[in-house]
């Protein structure tokens, strides 16, 4: 994908939040009928983390999470000129970052929300990398942050396992195109197959008396398990191919391989379709289980705290979900 690069982009720092609370898939089966065995064979999940207290919400975890990014560089918030908060369980429909830009003091920040489930964190980069290189702004907060486990349906073992509640950070800047490391992006979405993973919205079955309208709320998340495990592991692998090929380069030249979330079943086969060596795959499904938004920023911040990633590495990151959405950046450390 070409865009029109006048100047760079660079990611400073990041940082990430998690609840305290943590669940076990034996605590998970003690709700529903399954097993720590399923669970963990068929996902790689062991526990999960839950946002609990009628208190909580997920503008605590996005401030969190950019609080960290921003003491790790002792910015102060008032550089920030863009907040976006990558999220589609907002705290409120017109949307959460306003709410976050005041908790964080970035008091010359304009903030919006970017609603693209799983793939939001993929997209709030490569718009707020475009931001940066057209020379906009100069200092921009992507946050990917969810609370998926208010919106899952308790009951559904198909669903309620491999969901968890998180935020990441990560803190942007422009700087000269020699430096710029957001080096190319490819997305892409299927807007045929959004019925295989949605949070619905259900209209009354009764019209308002007088003005014949309907009104209604959102129901749980759900999903078709088989149909998005097959949709990401063909379509994930095809969009990491076609961004390599836009900077042509190889796979031999990636370093790590940060992909959303979801399944490790489903990070070992696309590692297996492209001839990336599983040790360069991050993952941390295990503690956390699917975290939407907050996956991908999440496994970021951890690995550059285990000193994974590191200066110079070419990190390539993807995310796919709900849309269906799914697309490629690639990042020089
Ligand atoms: O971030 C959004 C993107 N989402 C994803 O990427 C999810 C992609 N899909 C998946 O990860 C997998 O499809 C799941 C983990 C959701 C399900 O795994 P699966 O291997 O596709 O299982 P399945 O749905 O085909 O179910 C196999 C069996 C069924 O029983 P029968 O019909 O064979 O008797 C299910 O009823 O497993 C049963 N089952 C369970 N058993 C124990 C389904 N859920 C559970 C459970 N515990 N939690």
């Amino acid at each position: 994908m070409k865009s029109l690069m006048i100047q760079g982009a660079k990611i400073l720092a990041t940082g990430s939040a998690i609840p305290s609370s943590s669940f076990s898939n034996h605590q998970m089966s003690e709700i529903v009928q399954t097993s720590d065995e399923w669970i963990f064979t068929r996902t790689g999940i062991k526990e999960r983390r839950l946002l609990k207290g009628v208190d909580q919400s997920i503008i605590d975890l996005a401030v969190l999470a950019s609080k960290k990014a921003l003491n790790k560089i002792s910015m102060d918030p008032s550089q920030i000129d863009l907040i976006i908060l990558a999220t589609s369980s907002p705290h409120d429909l017109f949307g959460s970052a306003s709410k976050v830009q005041s908790e964080i003091g970035a008091i010359n920040a304009v903030a919006f929300d970017l609603t693209a489930a799983c793939s939001g964190f993929v997209l709030s980069l490569v718009t707020a990398s475009q931001f940066l290189q057209t020379g906009a702004y100069k200092n921009i907060l992507v946050v990917g942050a969810d609370v998926l486990s208010k919106w899952v349906d308790w009951s559904d073992r198909s669903t309620c396992i491999l969901f968890g509640d998180a935020a990441g950070a990560a803190i942007l800047q422009s700087c000269s195109s020699n430096d710029n490391s957001i080096l190319s992006f490819q997305l892409n979405t299927n807007g045929n197959y959004s019925k295989h993973l949605s949070i619905a919205y259900e209209q009354n079955i009764a019209p308002h008396p007088q003005l014949d309208l309907y009104q209604g709320s959102f129901k749980y998340i759900s999903m078709n398990g088989k149909e998005v495990y097959k949709f990401a592991v063909f379509q994930v692998p095809l969009s990491i191919l076609k961004c390599l090929n836009s900077l042509n380069m190889s796979v031999e030249e990636v370093d790590w391989l940060v992909l959303h979330q979801a399944n490790d079943r489903i990070l070992t086969a696309i590692a297996e379709k492209l001839s990336i060596n599983r040790n360069k795959v991050i993952s941390n499904l295990g503690k956390y289980g699917n975290t939407s938004a907050a996956s991908i920023p999440l496994a970021l911040d951890e690995a550059i705290q285990d000193k994974k990633i590191s200066h110079n590495d070419i990190v390539v990151i993807a995310g796919f979900g709900a849309g269906l959405t799914w697309g490629t950046i690639i990042v020089r450390w």
